[in-house]
């Protein structure tokens, strides 16, 4: 670690910070401080960092660490497609997919961009004769934005009725199956390195199912998203069915890619462009916004706070809105394969935690389950909540008024805790949480909402000095599977008795 990082890191440690009502009582300027609004399209999103313990003087010393850390080049280089993941040599250029990034690249992805509009509005058109069910079949980031986006931004009304299956076990692919009539359905075969076994095992299957039912040419019902589209060729797709997309965008930063394919098939077109604008609102704010002005780096302070100097092992996600009921999942997948790690960039040892675990749920269905522990457990859980002012039900008002009062009384209760002389019914309080609070939950603020995310969490790397495009953590498991596959021997001698219990050895 440079002496500068070290420096500013310890200054930080060395902050003294009261608790969140104190800071509120001494501070009348403190909400004004710490909320934000961005605008994105015709709405926006309120940040509202104020019931955190960020003050004056922390937000002074992230700004150091921030500095120390370099931010400012990273971003330069994140933005202008040069090398940011040092291990694979990679850029990442999700960003250049909703139009911001080096010109190049923003100029090969709006060409691939209307390759795939072409074939969704074809689709749409009837090109491929009656299109009623499209199954999706991926796996990690090749499926939750998908499965993410489609169940929040088509529950209404969908062009298409889509199904995202991901998970090896044919009790998922057999569930999609049962849903669908193979003679109008579509298969999408989502894959950035097209050799991911989960989801070549599923597309054979599903190509078994279209031959079995009566589908004369199966392979002509098959759509690849992929970025090896020549691995798509030898796999017995069409070229005019592949759509292909860089390899310099990372397998969780894809559903802007082809990889969301299946949501502009569900959605239109026009919404999945606008899911990409509202995205793109949020990248001009991060490039060009220095300091605490920028949101997701103001985000990524809040998160070092708890993760890094008050030893915080989780972070806790509550969707405030049923649509969003996955986007915990999604951002499982974003923030821990992207930021668990334990070396930095320069593959030395890290300095101190990284990504805590991130996990959560829908409120108000949580409240009644984990609540208590956020309340008065012996964990330090920073949380986040998100929520919508505008309803996504046409009930009766009461509905959403509820669910919203609920959102803020709990973030309220969270900061507040409760004195009592039987100790079984006090609340400590000066627990934290931020409230991110869409205008209306559509396609351009869900894109908004993705954005900020992954620029927070590539904020955090930076500011913990690590990558956060690479994952080889993953790979020694898949290895280890497919020497089993092989009949390999030399296991564990749990793993040996396991594989023959199961009639596997
Ligand atoms: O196993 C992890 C991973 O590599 C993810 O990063 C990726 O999103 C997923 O597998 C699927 O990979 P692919 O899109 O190449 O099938």
């Amino acid at each position: 670690m440079s002496d500068s990082r070290k420096q500013a890191w310890q200054a930080l440690r060395e902050q003294t910070v009261e608790t969140l009502a104190t800071l509120f009582a001494a501070d009348p300027g403190r909400l004004a401080k710490l909320s934000a609004r961005l605008e994105i399209g015709t709405g926006g999103v309120l940040f509202d960092w104020s019931k955190t313990h960020l003050t004056d003087g922390l937000l002074d010393g992230f700004e150091s660490l921030a500095e120390a850390s370099g931010f400012s080049e990273m971003r330069r280089k994140l933005f202008a497609g040069e090398v940011v993941n040092p291990t694979e040599g990679r850029a990442a250029e999700h960003s250049s997919l909703r139009g911001v990034g080096k010109e190049a690249s923003t100029e090969e992805a709006a060409a691939l961009r209307a390759r795939m509009q072409l074939l969704v509005e074809a689709i749409h058109e009837g090109a491929l004769g009656e299109v009623r069910h499209l199954i999706h079949i991926g796996i990690g980031g090749s499926a939750l934005g998908p499965a993410l986006a489609v169940d929040a931004l088509a529950r209404d009304f969908a062009l298409v009725d889509v199904h995202v299956v991901s998970n090896i076990d044919g009790v998922a692919l057999e569930a999609a199956f049962a849903a669908c009539d193979p003679a109008t359905t579509l298969v999408a075969v989502a894959s950035k390195t097209f050799t991911t076994i989960e989801t070549m095992t599923n597309a054979t299957s599903a190509l078994k199912w279209l031959a079995d039912n009566g589908v004369i040419d199966p392979y002509g019902r098959v759509i690849a998203l992929t970025a090896a589209p020549e691995k798509a060729v030898e796999w017995g797709v069409d070229e005019t069915r592949i759509l292909p997309f860089a390899e310099s965008v990372g397998g969780r930063y894809s559903i802007w890619s082809s990889i969301g394919f299946p949501v502009a098939m569900a959605v239109g077109w026009e919404d999945f462009q606008a899911m990409l604008d509202g995205a793109a609102a949020v990248d001009v704010h991060f490039r060009d916004t220095d300091g605490r002005a920028n949101l997701p780096l103001r985000a990524a302070f809040a998160d070092q706070l708890y993760s890094r100097l008050r030893g915080a092992q989780t972070r806790a996600v509550f969707a405030y809105d049923e649509r969003l009921r996955l986007l915990p999942s999604y951002l499982q997948q974003l923030e821990m394969e992207s930021n668990g790690k334990s070396v930095t960039a320069e593959g030395k040892p890290v300095e101190g935690p990284t990504a805590p675990i991130t996990w959560g749920g829908v409120g108000t269905d949580a409240q009644h389950a984990v609540f208590q522990l956020l309340h008065q457990g012996t964990h330090l859980v920073p949380v986040d909540f998100i929520a919508s002012i505008a309803p996504g039900d046409e009930l009766d008002p009461a509905h959403h008024r509820i669910l919203l009062m609920n959102c803020f009384a709990q973030g309220a209760a969270l900061m507040a805790g409760k004195d009592s002389d039987d100790l079984a019914r006090a609340y400590p309080g000066d627990r934290p949480s931020a409230t991110i609070l869409v205008d209306d939950l559509d396609a351009a603020t869900l894109g908004a909402l993705i954005a900020f995310h992954e620029h927070r969490t590539f904020a955090n790397a930076v500011l913990m000095g690590i990558n956060a495009f690479d994952q080889f953590g993953v790979e020694l498991g898949k290895e280890i599977a497919r020497k089993i596959e092989k009949g390999g021997e030399g296991f564990d001698a749990s793993t040996e008795a396991l594989l023959a219990a199961a009639g596997l050895g």
